[in-house]
């Protein structure tokens, strides 16, 4: 991404650009400007000028809610919609370098677009989980796996923000496809608690693993509206549906025995 040769020559001949890449540190980095927030801004740069040079029609670039929810100016329990940003001051003063990395990238796209007309369209979509194409397990899906795996006996019990990847593609694809589509989307399923979670899952036939056992009551927790997606057309999967084809997935590639 840190490359503008190799992103142009990746680019190059392209009508449409999905731009997904970008780091999710699971875990605090040593050098957060280096590892996380130059390949999100830098990264991001790079392929919108590729796009420009390269005359791409749309670029669908993936931002995340973490560009949207660290915003202590947003008023307390009102849903978050797209014209809230995290804080940039206030994502440093509290260390969160990915959800800086995210709103950094998103306003340098949107600033980009300003600036030379290319047509920009961004999905901020909420942890992610669902099936995977690869052995290889991802932060959000990590965050997920230890509900299942015994990694805490003790789990607040607050409402979760999830949306399956197979919604999040087809957010992509409307966000793509449709000539109405422009600025930023919202892109969550209806938040679930995480007592919910577990008890789906006990009921779809995966009662063997090891499930936080005490749920402390907790009542914060964000709401999206996700309004303006769901105008495009866009819909999602009930969660009982994402728990059970991850859990079969994550059994079938190897990642739960
Ligand atoms: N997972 C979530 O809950 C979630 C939620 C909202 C938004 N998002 C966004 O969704 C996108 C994909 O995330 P993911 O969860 O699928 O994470 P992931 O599995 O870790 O994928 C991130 C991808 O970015 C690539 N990448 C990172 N830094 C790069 C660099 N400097 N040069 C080239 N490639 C680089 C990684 O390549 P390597 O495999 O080679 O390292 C990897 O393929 C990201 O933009 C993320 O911010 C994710």
């Amino acid at each position: 991404m840190l490359d503008y040769s190799s992103v142009a020559s990746a680019v190059a001949g392209c009508e449409g650009v999905f731009h997904v890449a970008s780091p999710v540190p699971y875990g605090q980095s040593s050098n957060p400007e280096a590892d996380v927030i130059a390949p999100a801004v830098t990264g991001t740069l790079n392929v919108l000028k590729a796009c420009k040079e390269a005359e791409v029609k749309r670029v669908v670039v993936v931002s995340s809610v973490s560009a949207v929810f660290n915003n202590p100016n947003w008023p307390k329990g009102k849903a978050f919609t797209e014209d809230s940003w995290s804080d940039e001051e206030y994502c440093r003063k509290n260390e969160e370098w990915y959800f800086l990395s995210k709103t950094l990238a998103e306003h340098e796209a949107f600033a980009y677009a300003a600036k030379t007309g290319l047509d920009i369209v961004t999905i901020c979509p909420s942890l992610v989980i669902g099936p995977l194409m690869q052995r290889t397990v991802n932060t959000s899906v990590k965050v997920f796996l230890s509900y299942i795996k015994g990694d805490q006996e003790t789990v607040q019990n607050g409402f979760k923000n999830l949306v399956d990847v197979r919604d999040v593609t087809d957010a992509l694809l409307l966000a793509y496809e449709n000539p109405q589509a422009s600025g930023r989307y919202l892109c969550n399923s209806p938040p679930i608690r995480v007592s919910d979670i577990v008890n789906i899952l006990i009921k779809s036939s995966f009662p063997t693993y090891t499930y936080p056992k005490n749920f402390v009551e907790f009542e914060g927790g964000y709401t999206y509206d996700t309004e303006k997606l769901r105008k495009l057309g866009w819909t999602y999967r009930p969660m009982e549906e994402t728990l059970r084809d991850s859990i079969e997935c994550y059994r079938r590639l190897g990642i739960l025995n």
